[in-house]
């Protein structure tokens, strides 16, 4: 597919529709996320929560996936772009896509409210049906922010009862504040780590 997303600099004009927005986010109990660019653990059933979360959706549609630069480059390259959604990478950077070998089925936004944007525009020609933004630490933060310019409808947050090591953090997700306001924050997952 060829790549509706605008490069170069610049914002976006306006978010034309609010497209409302899911998080999905595996933290520990102090918010780390990461850890040397990668996931601090291996939690497989995490893994398979999460693919099962950001892939379903009825027949002949499909669900997006925003990412950070460093989040994609994460991901193991045969495992990338994460097969069956549509895959949005977040970067500054007009050569990104060179740098990172990013193919041109996956879209580049220079902001979330680009990328945002840009998937409400196209919503119906892409066959879209829900957005998820999946890292890392400051488009987490971004969507967060009481200003966030995106909607956040859902939360799905794995805790991680166990503190590793990690040098990536999240702001904490005010679930109060979240309830009060209507969102819907779902300890979807409950991953239990043995110490030692
Ligand atoms: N536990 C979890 O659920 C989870 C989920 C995802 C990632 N992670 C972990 O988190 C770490 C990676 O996260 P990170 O926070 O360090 O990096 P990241 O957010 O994945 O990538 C940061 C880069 O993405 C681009 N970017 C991010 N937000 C942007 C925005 N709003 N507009 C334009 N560009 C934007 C920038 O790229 P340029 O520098 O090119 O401009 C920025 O330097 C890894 O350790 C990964 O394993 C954990």
């Amino acid at each position: 597919m060829a790549s509706p997303a605008a490069s170069g600099s610049g914002t976006a004009a306006a978010v034309p529709t609010l497209l409302p927005i899911s998080l999905v986010v595996a933290a520990t109990e102090s918010w780390g996320i990461g850890k040397a660019g990668a996931l601090p653990w291996s939690l497989p059933a995490d893994m398979a929560f999460f693919k099962r979360v950001t892939s379903e959706c009825a027949p002949g549609r499909q669900n997006a996936v925003i990412m950070g630069r460093k989040t994609w480059a994460s991901i193991p390259p045969r495992f990338r772009p994460l097969r069956g959604r549509l895959n949005v990478v977040l970067s500054t950077s007009e050569d990104v896509r060179a740098v990172e070998g990013i193919p041109d089925e996956v879209l580049v936004a220079s902001s979330l409210t680009q990328a945002v944007s840009v998937l409400a525009t196209s919503k119906a020609s892409l066959g879209l049906e829900r957005v998820f933004l999946i890292g890392g630490a400051a488009a987490y933060a971004e969507a967060l922010a009481s200003s966030a310019p995106v909607a956040v409808d859902t939360v799905h947050l794995t805790r991680v009862f166990r503190e590793f090591e990690c040098d990536v953090f999240i702001p904490p997700v005010d679930e109060a504040r979240f309830a009060l306001a209507g969102f819907e924050v779902r300890a979807v997952m409950r991953a239990r780590v043995a110490a030692g």
